[in-house]
């Protein structure tokens, strides 16, 4: 795990949460007081301050400055280590808050390692793309009894991402049930992730799964779906060969390959022949502008200082200012991005066509903001792009079926306020909207 990661994953879970955590085990297994109970990732160890629950608890925490702070009651004991390198099995109970950290996070060999021990207990093959939570989830699952349980506080968004699939296909296979009750409010207010209570009871056969949603003090509202409405979360899908949304293009470093207009002014670089024009974001588009033109497109993104023009450093042949420009970009600007340093020319990025239609991933209305793109400019960063095999009317229909849609209802809500749709998702929608 990078250092800095290591530090920013160190969410401490406010100590009415913890309880909170403990009051759910006690309805799920009334009575039972627990014999032995792991914590991976334990902090300062107080998931162990609930004393009366359980009768030995043991945290596992890699800083070593977090557990030499703690004041544990009789029974608990922290331990200075690596969550992956404690082999003690045969837990009734695994709890926690695990750490937070994205895949590009996480220290290559860790993850392998990681990887390959739950595969080695007979766990899940999980993708490299994993959450350090969900790898922490899984190892959860092969640390506890055959009919243990697992509670866990970890982002809402496990239910429905591509990346934790392989996790929920084993819990699945084994036909655990599965309770996950997603907070109405805010409980870690610097994480922009809506945190849930994740309950596997391996003791369970049913194969169940319930959602729903939990306040502070308990109230808990089941729900349908994982959506949190009475509508399915929307499925995922590759595009088709006539209709298709791709991710915005990632040249390496938006700073380098997307110039403000003064910075291409001053560069002396040619509209149309140096750079062409692109979107980064469509934040600062009205939510009514329904056409991206050269006019709106000089209005909202040239004169207000917008990176908007990509260098076209994917051709062959470059201009005397462009490759002077290049030229000036120095080797530790660019070698801060793997996809310029895994390039056999740091500058060769593999261009992307523009697209029929702009869309943007995150939005907070019903649906996300969608731009005929006549323009020709190219989606870049979080901007999707929709290629579109049709004329100018069924781009406009599809553009026009895409803000009617209600996306609001079939999608895991991030943050509060904030919903993102994958590039997949966006497919299954046009493979919908599409005429048959
Ligand atoms: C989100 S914090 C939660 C801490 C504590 N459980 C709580 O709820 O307040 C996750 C903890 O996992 C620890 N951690 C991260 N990677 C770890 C690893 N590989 N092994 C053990 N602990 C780890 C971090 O140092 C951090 O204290």
């Amino acid at each position: 795990m990078k250092k800095d990661h290591l530090t920013r994953c160190q969410v401490e879970t406010p100590h009415d949460v913890v309880q909170l955590v403990w009051s759910v085990i006690s309805k799920q297994r009334p009575e039972q007081v627990f014999a032995s109970v792991l914590d991976l990732g334990a902090g300062d160890g107080r998931f162990s301050l609930i004393t009366d629950a359980y009768r030995h608890y043991v945290g596992i925490e890699r800083d070593e400055t977090k557990v030499s702070q703690a004041k544990l009651p009789a029974g608990a004991r922290l331990i200075v280590a690596d969550a992956f390198e404690w082999e003690g099995d045969d837990y009734e109970l695994c709890i926690g808050n695990p750490p937070y950290i994205r895949h590009h996070g996480l220290d290559s060999k860790w993850r392998d390692m990681a990887l390959k021990s739950i595969i080695a207990d007979g766990g899940p093959a999980l993708k490299k793309t994993a959450n350090a939570f969900v790898i922490f989830l899984a190892q959860a699952l092969m640390r506890t009894k055959d009919d243990g349980l697992v509670a866990q506080v970890v982002p809402y968004e496990w239910v429905t991402r591509p990346s934790a699939i392989e996790l929920r296909k084993f819990i699945e296979s084994k036909g655990w049930s599965v309770d996950v009750y997603r907070f109405d409010s805010d409980i870690f207010p610097t994480v922009l992730t809506t945190a849930s209570i994740t309950i596997i009871d391996k003791k369970s056969v049913s194969g169940a799964w319930r959602f729903g949603t939990i306040s502070r003090t308990g109230t808990v509202k089941f729900t349908n779906h994982a959506s949190g409405t009475r509508s399915k979360v929307i499925s995922y899908a590759d595009g088709s060969a006539d209709c298709k949304a791709i991710r915005g293009l990632s040249p390496g470093g938006q700073e380098i390959f997307v110039l403000t207009e003064e910075e291409r002014l001053f560069y002396s670089l040619k509209r149309n022949k140096d750079v062409r024009p692109c979107v980064t974001s469509l934040r600062s588009v009205d939510q009514n502008l329904s056409n991206l033109d050269s006019k709106t497109f000089e209005q909202i993104f040239v004169r207000s200082g917008a990176r908007c023009w990509l260098i076209r450093s994917d051709l062959d042949d470059h201009s005397p200012e462009l490759s002077r420009y290049l030229s000036g970009v120095q080797a530790d600007a660019w070698s801060r991005y793997s996809t310029c340093t895994t390039r056999k020319l740091w500058w060769r990025y593999r261009p992307h066509p523009a697209p029929a239609l702009l869309v943007a991933s995150g939005f907070t209305f019903k649906s996300p903001k969608v731009l005929l793109n006549d323009v020709g400019a190219v989606a870049v960063g979080s901007v999707y792009g929709v290629l579109l095999d049709e004329n100018h009317d069924a781009v406009r229909m599809m553009a026009n079926g895409l803000r009617d849609y209600d996306f609001q209802r079939r999608l895991v809500h991030h943050s509060n306020g904030l919903k993102k749709i994958e590039v997949r998702q966006l497919n299954a929608v046009l493979a919908d909207l599409l005429p048959r």
